[in-house]
C-alpha cells in the first residue's frame, strides 16, 4: 500500500494497524495509541494517511456541508482523519484539512489530558460556552507556529458519533480548545484568523515559504525518480 505522501508501507492483512504505529513511534516519540481501531467490517487496508492542506488554501476557507447520514463512506473519511492525525502527532483534525467539505471533526487530547480518548464529531454544535481562557494553539495546516488565542474556557457539543447516534459532551481544558479550534476550521476559520493582521501577514510569509520548499522538494524527488526510469 502506497499513502498520501508516497511512502509504500508493508501491510500484510491481518493488521493495518502496524504501519500507523511505527510512524507513530518514529513521528511522535509518544507510545502508540492503543485505543484506536479501525472500524469493525470496513476495509481496513483502505485507510489512508492523508494529504493535509497548508494555510493559506482556498479550500480552508470554505464553509463545510452538513452530513446527512453516517454511513460507511463518512466512517473511512473518520478513520482516514484519525490515521491522519495521529501520523502527524496533532490531537485535532477537520475534515476540510483534508479537502474533505463534510462537518466531521476528529479529536484525542489523551496524550496531553488525562481521561480522554479519540472522538468523533460529525456535524457538531458548541450549543453553550462559559468562561474565557487563552491557549497556545497550533494547526496541523499551519505547521510550526504557535500562537496564543482566547477561547470559552468550556463548551458544551452536540454532535453525531461514529455510527451516527447523537450525544452532548461538555468540554474543559484542551477538549475544550480543540472542540472550538476545530469548529471553526468547518467555518473556514483559522487560528490565524483570531491574530492581529500584522502577525497573520508574517505567519503567511513563513507558510508560503514553506511551501515553495516542499514544492522543489518534489520536484527534485520526481527528477531522480525520472533518472531511475531511465536507467533501465
Ligand atoms: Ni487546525
Amino acid at each position: 500500500m502506497t499513502d498520501c505522501a508516497g511512502r509504500t508501507w508493508q501491510v500484510s492483512g491481518t493488521d493495518a494497524r502496524e504501519p500507523f504505529e511505527v510512524q507513530a513511534r518514529t513521528r511522535g516519540g509518544r507510545k502508540p495509541h492503543a485505543r484506536w481501531r479501525p472500524a469493525a467490517g470496513i476495509d481496513r487496508i483502505s485507510t489512508m494517511i492523508r494529504e493535509i492542506l497548508i494555510w493559506p488554501d482556498p479550500v480552508l476557507k470554505k464553509v463545510a456541508s452538513p452530513v446527512d447520514r453516517v454511513d460507511d463512506v463518512i466512517r473511512r473519511l473518520l478513520d482516514d482523519m484519525a490515521e491522519t492525525m495521529y501520523a502527524a502527532d496533532g490531537v485535532g483534525l477537520a475534515a476540510p484539512q483534508i479537502a474533505e467539505g463534510r462537518r466531521c471533526i476528529v479529536i484525542d487530547t489523551s496524550p496531553r489530558q488525562e481521561g480522554q480518548k479519540l472522538i468523533h464529531l460529525v456535524n457538531p454544535e458548541i450549543v453553550k460556552s462559559e468562561g474565557v481562557t487563552t491557549y497556545t494553539e497550533g494547526c496541523l495546516s499551519i505547521p510550526g507556529e504557535a500562537e496564543e488565542v482566547e477561547r470559552a474556557a468550556k463548551v458544551w457539543v452536540r454532535a453525531l458519533d461514529y455510527f451516527g447516534k447523537p450525544y452532548e459532551l461538555e468540554c474543559e481544558g484542551l477538549l475544550s480548545i480543540a472542540v472550538q479550534h476545530e469548529s471553526d476550521h468547518l467555518e473556514g476559520t483559522l487560528f490565524v484568523d483570531h491574530l492581529s493582521s500584522l502577525k497573520r501577514e508574517v505567519i503567511r510569509r513563513r507558510m508560503k515559504k514553506l511551501k515553495e520548499e516542499r514544492a522543489t522538494d518534489n520536484a527534485a524527488s520526481l527528477r531522480t525518480a525520472a533518472r531511475h526510469k531511465s536507467a533501465l
